[in-house]
């Protein structure tokens, strides 16, 4: 198989598998145990809480392990509103987040606050001005992602860091595709709360952190032990972090090389498409781009189709549409890039990845044309 699908998710690295598995056979304590297997797993989670927050430059204290992206982006939102909500209720989003983010801010709009969902552009960037012409004496949060899933299209945060520090309001960001890819850094940007999913960076599925950075006011939403410095009940995934800890260490060692290595190829692909493939376009910005990714459509092709085509040759990728009940809706960011439904119905996203080479390059570029050709015969 050619796998270009590492937007979805990624293979957990042999490293990272190593690094967790004793902790399932000999080094199985609990954190919160007082004797030398507790204090063992202990100190095991809190040297990944380190290697998490050197990746991101945040204090170790900043960071709070989740069970994904998802529970990061829930804790950052509606945590948030429920501890400023005696200061205002208003947050500011974008029109293209991912659903862990937007359908948190549905969930905060049937309970009373307002939320004002500012527009892209064609190349699925924000105007910082129109976030920033946004804010009311209400707003208590912004929440931009920091590169988005289905184009690659990276926000201009450290821009709207800027804005929101200036304005005292606390900026929260869906990091979840850029951190391992990307560096980021919290202070720098200015950013409150970062949200990030190992599965993304080659951890398992089921890891996760939101960094909260000190003095920034979260309710927890799950309730019990002390884990977590209060701020997240429940035995730790032990394992989850060590692994968590493992992918982030390895990703700051290796993360601007190979960088560079997939933009080479991500190019490579791109202009083979171009100049194969009539009637492909790509979508969103290809200046301001995460380097693994393209999103390209084909016009008069039903992006589904295509996808199945690639398939059977052993190709992963994914459609920005999505199948619902017998029908092909087209992708919510596209739509919301201002891109004609009869476009966006045929666009497919490539993500590459770790173990992504020239040849897969190759053997994607020669079949495509005729995927393409015989799908609109
Ligand atoms: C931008 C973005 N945010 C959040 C998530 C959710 O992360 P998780 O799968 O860890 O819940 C994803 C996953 O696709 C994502 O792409």
């Amino acid at each position: 198989m050619i796998y270009m699908d590492y937007n979805a998710t990624t293979p957990v690295r042999p490293e990272v598998l190593d690094a967790m598995l004793p902790f399932y056979r000999e080094r199985f304590g609990n954190p919160s145990s007082i004797h030398r297997a507790g204090r063992d797993a202990k100190r095991a989670v809190e040297e990944a809480r380190e290697r998490v927050a050197r990746l991101v430059n945040c204090d170790p204290a900043e960071v709070v392990f989740t069970s994904s992206g998802t529970e990061a982006d829930n804790m950052a939102i509606k945590g948030v509103a429920e501890a400023l909500r005696g200061r205002g209720n208003h947050i500011i989003t974008t029109t293209v987040e991912h659903p862990a983010v937007s359908n948190a801010c549905s969930y905060l709009e049937q309970a009373g606050f307002e939320v004002t969902r500012v527009d892209v552009g064609r190349t699925g960037l924000v105007d910082p001005e129109a976030i920033e012409a946004a804010i009311t004496p209400q707003t208590i949060l912004i929440s931009v992602m920091f590169a988005n899933n289905e184009t690659g299209t990276l926000m201009p945060v450290a821009q709207l860091g800027e804005i929101a520090s200036r304005r005292r309001i606390y900026l929260h960001s869906d990091a979840v595709q850029a951190v391992g890819r990307l560096p980021v850094d919290v202070r720098e940007m200015n950013i409150q709360l970062l949200s990030l999913s190992g599965h993304k960076l080659h951890a398992p599925k089921g890891t996760g952190a939101l960094v909260v950075r000190k003095g920034v006011k979260v309710v927890p939403f799950i309730h019990g032990g002390a884990q977590e410095r209060n701020r997240r009940a429940g035995t730790e995934n032990v394992a989850g972090a060590v692994a968590f800890g493992k992918a982030c260490e390895l990703a700051c060692d290796e993360m601007m090389q190979e960088a560079r290595r997939l933009a080479l190829l991500r190019d490579r692909l791109e202009e083979g498409i171009l100049t194969r493939v009539p009637g492909a376009q790509i979508n969103g910005s290809r200046g301001r781009r995460l380097p693994n990714t393209l999103s390209v459509s084909f016009e008069g092709v039903a992006a589904d189709s295509l996808l199945m085509s690639l398939d059977l040759e052993g190709v992963a990728v994914s459609s920005g549409a999505a199948c619902s009940s017998g029908t092909l809706r087209s992708s919510a960011v596209l739509a919301a890039m201002g891109i004609p439904p009869e476009i966006a119905r045929g666009s497919i996203r490539f993500s590459l990845g770790l173990y992504n080479c020239d040849e897969d390059v190759t053997r994607v570029l020669d079949l495509l044309p005729h995927l393409v050709e015989r799908l609109r015969s």
